[in-house]
């Protein structure tokens, strides 16, 4: 136990449990030491009393030890038996520590204690490598009762059952949310019928890790309605979970009326074998990986290939005498699955029909979307189909100027007519945050006065960004929505598929909050609110602008569609081989209106060739995310505020270094909850700012000040962290590093950046005391440059007129795609350098780019095809010291449009395509069944 630390200090109830027992292990071992030398034990007795108040609370959570052996350890204490007790709660923490108890070992309540934790019989080894689960049941029983329906259902167990499974027994719906909420293992719920609303625990201890749902009238219900409000709060916190009810009313009757939460329905007469069976079954329904084993027991299948691919079956190797070291490091197995095969019992990526068809519906429902498709090509790829499929030339798409490269050049090749979105700067860190809702309202409108809302196809958005910036995204779509009521949304969420596995972070995910939103608006409630603040507003089309922009808007619930799609690299957050990425859709409209055109669309950008092994990582990540997602995700989170807490903390790290927080990278006016740092007040904090603020910072992403150091982000990155101690970052900014942790992160390797941040830390201290005047005098200039705000992040100019549509009053979209390919055209274009750039600015002259200026960092294009040159974006470039600059050479400088482009340009603006008929007609489209 962390005797007498503050319970607060813990960001997790899991850390503080294997601290607890640790702790107990040694008050107690170190007790009965004392005890036996006849020592003092006042002091240990007090320890010891402590350590297990801390765990009194929380144990019943857990199948392991149990309740039972937690009271026995109590008693064997009080009864002054230190010895035993000592031995007992040894055996139980090194069992937990190392998950032994995992083989499903009996653990008979009430027995000797030398059972518990004992190593597993010769007759149990066998199956101790068995996942292991748990299975919540809720019901108020006696302890009596909890045993006999224990060993029932243990008595069920076979010998080739494919996992093993405890039952926790809880008397309370709160206790069941709590539960839901700490214990990672459980993988099913039963829900009885009898079952108290309140826990008879005091629970104030748990309040900073659980946030209870549930309203305070759930007694006066019926058992049914009690049973169907359970189901749906614990799908909110785990809608993995697989939930069974058992009743003793009439099964038949309410297997019509009850929630679609529950997976099937019992009758507690009927015993428990059913139950049995379907738990199995629901977990193996998960853990099913059909592309794996598909592609798993045809490569063990004898083949003489016959086409290409001589590295099929390792056979181009196996007898190479030059490249045989390929098969000692990568072993065979990956050769053996090497196919291009598409029969045997293996699929084709480009018309799916067996196993990879299942992999993907299963990654639907993983990832709560109504279809899913794989992408072996990464997120670069899966946002270049999305946007073909959607957007025809001439179409308007919004977008994040500072949106991934893939977006950029997607839309250029779609002909889109594309409306950058300037985001929120974050001058002091040369970083941008998301784009503010006003902003884009503002678009909307702008577009709205000048009669271009028609032509609007698409808002595109990062979410997160690369530096953990979250949107609202619900209320995005429900905003524009009201605006538009036919907008579809690209999220592009490379950075965030682990998002969906935990509760707090999933409302804000693009494929949860399509669903909600589709359950708004078809619900009465919301219909009402609509009627009212239609009254107020009157017609949407008709309201003026400024009342628009302060209000907060309500679609029209009659009108609105719900179309949003999101793309994820699986292979940034998840487990998939590198490029392993989904496309989930959620979309009213797919069938009928997009279903072809995405098929074309997939067929351009995916290889005929795609990697098998990619797509079998992605099945088995899937299967991961189902049954351990929310287990890694939060202890992802755990690390992350782990770091954050060793950085802020160390007084040499504090000295050089700051992690950047909330308040410092999302300004107070997106902040509407008013909380600097969410995580560290508390899970009810975070819960709060999540519920309520614009925009919210992953907290997994941790950005690290380092402006008082006096070295540049990027010579941080690749002399301090890489070269010298093989520490890997992506994102550097000028004086900031980003690092990220993954559900690929341990504690170790925590520690060990600490480790390394410390060092690199204690090194520059003792240099900087070592230096001569001159070198000091440097050291603070260069201090001063990295803590003094740079020039100032530049915004988008605009577009040459030439590159505008030429249809209607102005507005800010351009033709992306004229621009960049008249560029191919040697004899338009000219290199000027940045003085001669400057001068003709300074002289009023409209200076073009031909391409994309994209300096790294920070990693967006300054400068886009047809985009006019400013003062602003001169003097930015200017400041910056970056070696890389994509689409700008230094011996050349930039690469612009002669005058007489421009004239032919504006002599050459194709007409929109879209045929106003195509144009969805939202009230008339019929709409799809929810799933
Ligand atoms: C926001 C964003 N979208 C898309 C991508 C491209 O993803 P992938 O590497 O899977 O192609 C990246 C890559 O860094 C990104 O940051």
């Amino acid at each position: 136990m962390p005797h007498g630390a503050n319970m607060l200090a813990y960001n997790s109830l899991w850390q503080l449990r294997n601290d607890a027992w640790s702790s107990l292990e040694e008050s107690t071992a170190q007790l009965a030491l004392a005890f036996s030398q006849q020592r003092p034990v006042e002091q240990l007795t007090e320890t010891v009393a402590e350590g297990l108040n801390v765990l009194g609370p929380i144990e019943r959570f857990w199948a392991f030890p149990g309740t039972h052996a937690f009271q026995k350890v109590r008693r064997l204490f009080a009864a002054g038996k230190y010895d035993r007790c000592a031995t007992l709660v040894a055996r139980l923490n090194r069992t937990l520590a190392t998950d032994s108890y995992r083989g499903g070992q009996a653990w008979e309540a009430g027995a000797d204690d030398e059972t518990y934790g004992r190593e597993p019989h010769q007759s149990d080894a066998a199956r101790t490598d068995r996942p292991y689960f748990e299975v919540l049941v809720v019901e108020d029983m006696t302890e009596d009762q909890e045993r006999a329906l224990r060993e029932e259902l243990r008595r069920w167990r076979r010998p080739d059952d494919p996992f093993v499974y405890e039952i926790v027994v809880v008397p309370s719906f709160d206790d069941a949310l709590m539960a839901a909420r700490l214990n990672f293992k459980l993988q099913a719920c039963v829900v009885r019928r009898r079952f108290a609303h309140r826990s008879r625990h005091d629970t104030s201890s748990l309040r900073q890790f659980v946030s209870l749902l549930g309203s305070d009238d759930l007694m006066e219900h019926s058992p049914d309605e009690r049973a169907q409000t359970l189901a749906r709060s614990l799908a909110r916190i785990r809608p993995e979970l697989d939930l069974y009810l058992m009743t003793e009313i009439s099964v038949e009757d309410l297997a019509g009326r009850l929630s679609h939460h529950f997976r099937r329905i019992f009758h507690t007469r009927e015993g428990t074998l059913e139950l049995h069976l379907s738990i199995l079954d629901g977990v193996g329904a998960r853990y099913r990986a059909p592309f794996f084993s598909a592609l798993r027991s045809y490569s063990h299948r004898p083949t003489g290939v016959f086409h290409a691919l001589p590295i099929s079956h390792g056979k181009s190797i196996v007898n190479s005498n030059w490249i045989r070291d390929m098969v000692d490091f990568y072993g065979l197995e990956i050769f053996l699955a090497e196919t291009s095969a598409t029969c045997g019992g293996l699929d084709s990526l480009l018309e799916p029909t067996g196993p990879l068809r299942e992999a993907q519906q299963l990654a639907a429902t993983t990832f709560g979307s109504r279809r899913t498709y794989f992408v072996t090509n990464g997120t670069s790829t899966a946002n270049k189909v999305v946007v073909q499929a959607l957007v025809q030339p001439g179409d308007i798409v919004l977008v994040d100027r500072n949106c991934h490269q893939s977006h950029h050049y997607g839309l250029m090749l779609a002909g889109a007519m594309v409306t950058y979105l300037d985001a929120y700067r974050l001058n002091p860190y040369s970083m941008y945050g998301g784009v503010p809702l006003r902003e884009i309202k503002s678009q909307l409108l702008a577009l709205r006065r000048v009669g271009k809302l028609d032509r609007v196809r698409m808002l595109l958005l990062t979410n997160c960004t690369f530096d953990g910036i979250v949107y609202d995204v619900q209320r995005v779509m429900q905003e524009c929505l009201a605006i538009k009521p036919d907008l579809i949304f690209l999220w592009d969420e490379a950075w965030f598929a682990f998002a969906r596995f935990h509760p707090v972070y999933r409302p804000r995910t693009a494929m949860r909050a399509a669903r909600t939103l589709a359950d708004l608006l078809r619900s009465p409630e919301y219909r009402a609110s609509y009627d009212e603040f239609a009254d107020e507003v009157g017609s949407i089309d008709a309201a003026d602008d400024d009342v628009l922009l302060e209000r907060r808007l309500l679609p029209d619930p009659a009108r609105a569609r719900v179309r949003v799609y999101s793309t994820q690299s699986t292979h940034k957050t998840l487990t998939s081989l590198r490029q392993g990425s989904m496309i989930h859709v959620w979309d009213q409209d797919f069938t009928t209106k997009v279903e072809e055109t995405f098929h074309e669309a997939y067929m351009t950008h995916t290889s005929t060739s795609p990697n098998y092994q990619i797509l079998a990582s992605l099945d088995l990540g899937r299967r991961q995310a189902a049954l351990e997602g929310f287990e890694l995700v939060q202890k992802q989170i755990e690390n992350a505020m782990r770091l954050r807490d060793a950085v802020d903390h160390h007084p040499l790290l504090s000295k050089y270094m700051r992690c950047l927080t909330t308040g410092d990278l999302i300004p107070a006016e997106f902040r509407a909850s008013g909380i600097d740092q969410p995580l560290r007040s508390g899970l009810p904090n975070m819960i709060k700012a999540w519920e309520s603020d614009e925009f919210v910072l992953d907290p997994s992403r941790v950005t690290i000040y380092i402006g008082a150091t006096g070295i540049e982000g990027d010579a941080f990155k690749r002399s301090h962290l890489m070269d010298r101690y093989g520490v890997q970052i992506n994102k550097t900014s000028r004086n900031t590093v980003l690092f990220m942790t993954t559900i690929g992160t341990t504690r170790s390797s925590v520690a060990y950046l600490i480790e390394v941040l410390v060092t690199i830390a204690r090194d520059l201290d003792t240099q900087i005391t070592d230096m001569s005047p001159t070198e000091r005098a440097a050291h603070e200039r260069a201090v001063l440059r990295l803590t003094n705000p740079s020039a100032p992040l530049p915004d988008f100019s605009g577009f040459h007129p030439s590159f505008s549509d030429g249809h209607g009053l102005p507005t800010p979209e351009g033709d992306v795609r004229r621009a960049f390919y008249l560029a191919y055209n040697d004899s338009y274009c000219e290199y000027l350098m940045p003085d001669e750039a400057e001068q003709r600015v300074e002289n009023g002259d409209q200076v073009v780019s031909t391409t994309y200026v994209t300096p790294y960092p920070p990693g967006f294009p300054v400068l886009v095809p047809g985009q006019v040159f400013s003062k602003q974006i001169l003097s930015f470039m200017r400041s910056l010291d970056t070696p890389e600059i994509h689409g700008y050479r230094a011996e050349c400088g930039y690469r612009v449009y002669l005058d007489k482009a421009l004239e032919i340009a504006a002599t050459a603006r194709p007409a929109p395509t879209r045929d106003p008929k195509d144009r969805p007609d939202p009230a008339a489209a019929p709409p799809e069944d929810a799933p």
